[in-house]
């Protein structure tokens, strides 16, 4: 959807949004004035500092930063990118999207997927009927029951078996006229080495049908009913079955996930189903691949947190800590369930049972805890170097946590259990700049409240720009006494110039993300700029002030350069260091005599 979105569709879709009952659905509001105030959904927070402007159509929090219009509201609140949520608030509004001409390839693309998807349906269909009618299935049932999967099981996932023969598929496909073009492509069928024709992909195998979100067969997995080898066997990747993207059970998953406030990821498709037939639906699996970005991604826009549970082994332990990496770029809240004794959820059931297996859910840890018992696993802390080289690994750890009493008690924690004093755990965590703690890179990140350095000169910057916001006139005014590259602050500087461009092109700037590319920050503080309070005092004295302030800032820079010059061409035997002197002296003047005024 990269290019179609019409300049004069987005107005549309934005002149029809209102931005107080789209932020209310998400957040309450008070009205306070002109403005809406609530509590920021995008950090934690007791007292309200975030603002909405409906007259400008801004948002933005004075406690982590967080602004834009509607479009960057919706984006960070569903964990969107600015186009869909712009799409995802046509929707809501029921404006049609732009019709556009699609080229030939997306048409033969959306072909192409419209019967992959009927070959896949029939493909579930064709191994649930082998599993639960044919004689072929009774190895597979007998399998499952083994397994403690009953009928209900077996219908609710719509669990199959792939007969022991090399072509019931590829016959019973062939019969009903499905191109087997489509069907080698499906990867359910696999052209023959040798001689003519095709055979089956699936033979001899549990067959659990993979889903998309709303349901739709993807691929499969199939599973080998006795020791054979590969364990399991998947649907290639095609253009309907991309691993990265899906999670097995989610469509039978998401409204629990919605409704218990978070997803529990396991490893491998039966503990999905066992896990979901002892009643615990809110689960999923990451289809035997490294958990990913768009899954994670996916989950939230369910619910806020996500718990991991893998396989016990190192294998799954070493998944987890990747995991976490991935959802350390995202809002996610993470948790680690811990299974004391069994290989993986499926296991422990069976073991344990269910309210067993839920008290060791509720018992979940948090990031830092499975961050710093993972340490521990690996690290031989019987010698002092060993001890060290566990606390090299946790100081980074340690330095994650933002909350000053949670962050206390984990120091001593460490220091109790590698034997060093919390003192100088404490000094190495003081070199705090050394640990880079992970930035969120996409999706809805949790913020962290940034008190940011607001001296004179910034708020003076912020003034100015919206004044020009307000009247991009005064532009002209502001640059004859502040040269645009003397403005002190880089952000103020890159939004002012781009306000620039727009005033002297004509261009209307009231849409922010014409600004878009100048990055977030610059959207955030463009934000701040336009909701701020400027309080009662009269707009041209406070636009004089600001002015002072900032010509002041170029004034002090202009001096140095002056009296540099003057310096240096004295020392050289310049007698030009009399021009640079009285340059000099000139700005001094103006200098003081802008002292006096305030
Ligand atoms: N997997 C796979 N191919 C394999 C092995 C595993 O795709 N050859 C994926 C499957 O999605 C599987 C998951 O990795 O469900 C976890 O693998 P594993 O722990 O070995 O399987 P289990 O889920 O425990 O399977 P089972 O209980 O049936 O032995
Ligand atoms: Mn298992």
């Amino acid at each position: 959807m990269a290019t179609w979105l019409t300049d004069e569709f987005v107005e549309r879709v934005r002149s029809e949004s209102d931005l107080v009952s789209v932020i209310s659905t998400y957040v309450p509001l008070k009205r306070k004035g002109k403005q809406f105030w609530g509590c920021c959904p995008f950090h934690n927070e007791k007292t309200p500092s975030f603002a909405v402007t409906p007259d400008k159509g801004f948002f933005y929090c004075f406690g982590c930063h967080a602004g834009g219009d509607v479009f960057k509201f919706i984006s960070m609140i569903e964990s969107l990118s600015y186009r869909e949520a712009i799409v995802f608030q046509a929707e809501k509004l029921n404006i049609p999207l732009p019709e556009r001409q699609r080229t030939p390839e997306e048409i033969a693309r959306e072909e192409k997927l419209k019967k992959l998807r009927e070959a896949h349906e029939l493909a579930g269909k064709f191994f649930h009927n082998c599993l639960t009618m044919t004689k072929y299935g009774t190895a597979g049932l007998e399998y499952f029951h083994h397994r403690g999967i009953n009928d209900n099981i077996i219908e609710e996932f719509n669990l199959g078996f792939a007969p022991d023969a090399w072509d019931k598929l590829t016959t019973a496909f062939a019969k009903r006229g499905i191109d087997t073009e489509l069907l080698l492509e499906s990867g359910l069928v696999v052209k023959r080495q040798k001689g003519q024709g095709e055979y089956d992909r699936f033979r001899n195998r549990v067959m659990i049908p993979i889903m998309d979100e709303r349901g739709r067969v993807c691929g499969f997995g199939g599973r080998v009913i006795d020791n054979g080898n590969p364990k399991y066997l998947n649907s290639p990747e095609t253009i309907l079955f991309n691993k990265r993207r899906l999670l097995f059970g989610l469509d039978k998953a998401h409204r629990a996930i919605s409704q218990e406030g978070f997803a529990l990821v396991v490893e491998g498709y039966m503990d999905v189903i066992s896990v979901a037939a002892a009643g615990i639906k809110n689960v999923v699996a990451s289809l035997g691949t490294a958990f990913t970005i768009d899954q994670c991604k996916k989950l939230l826009r369910y619910a806020p947190a996500i718990y991991f549970c893998y396989d016990s082994d190192n294998a799954g332990q070493e998944a987890i800590a990747r995991a976490i990496g991935i959802a350390a770029g995202t809002s996610a809240i993470v948790k680690v369930v811990q299974l004391p004794d069994c290989k993986d959820p499926d296991e422990y059931i069976r073991k344990h049972g269910v309210e067993d297996f839920r008290k060791v859910v509720s018992q979940a840890v948090s990031v830092v805890e499975f961050r710093l018992r993972h340490v521990m696993a690996h690290s031989d802390v019987s010698g002092l170097e060993g001890r060290l080289k566990a606390l090299s690994e946790m100081l980074p750890i340690l330095a994650t946590i933002k909350n000053a009493a949670e962050r206390s008690a984990y120091v001593s924690k460490v220091a109790q259990l590698l034997s060093v004093s919390e003192n100088d755990i404490l000094v190495e965590l003081g070199k705090k700049s050394r640990w880079s703690v992970n930035q969120p890179s996409s999706g809805r990140a949790v913020r962290s409240v940034v008190r940011q350095v607001d001296d004179a000169g910034r708020r003076a910057g912020r003034v100015i720009i919206r004044m020009v916001w307000d009247e991009p006139a005064i532009l002209d005014h502001f640059i004859s006494l502040v040269p645009m590259e003397s403005v002190p602050d880089e952000i103020h500087k890159r939004i002012l110039e781009a306000l620039m461009e727009k005033y002297r092109a004509g261009e209307k700037i009231s849409d922010i993300m014409g600004l878009a590319h100048l990055g977030d920050e610059a959207v955030e503080e463009l934000s701040r700029a336009v909701v701020e309070d400027l309080g009662e005092e009269d707009r041209s004295i406070l636009y004089e002030a600001c002015v002072r302030q900032l010509r002041r800032n170029y004034l002090v820079s202009q001096y140095e350069v002056h009296s540099k010059n003057a310096e240096e061409l004295y020392r050289q035997g310049d007698a030009k260091y009399l021009e640079e002197l009285a340059a000099s002296q000139k700005i001094k003047h103006e200098m003081d005599e802008l002292q006096g005024v305030n």
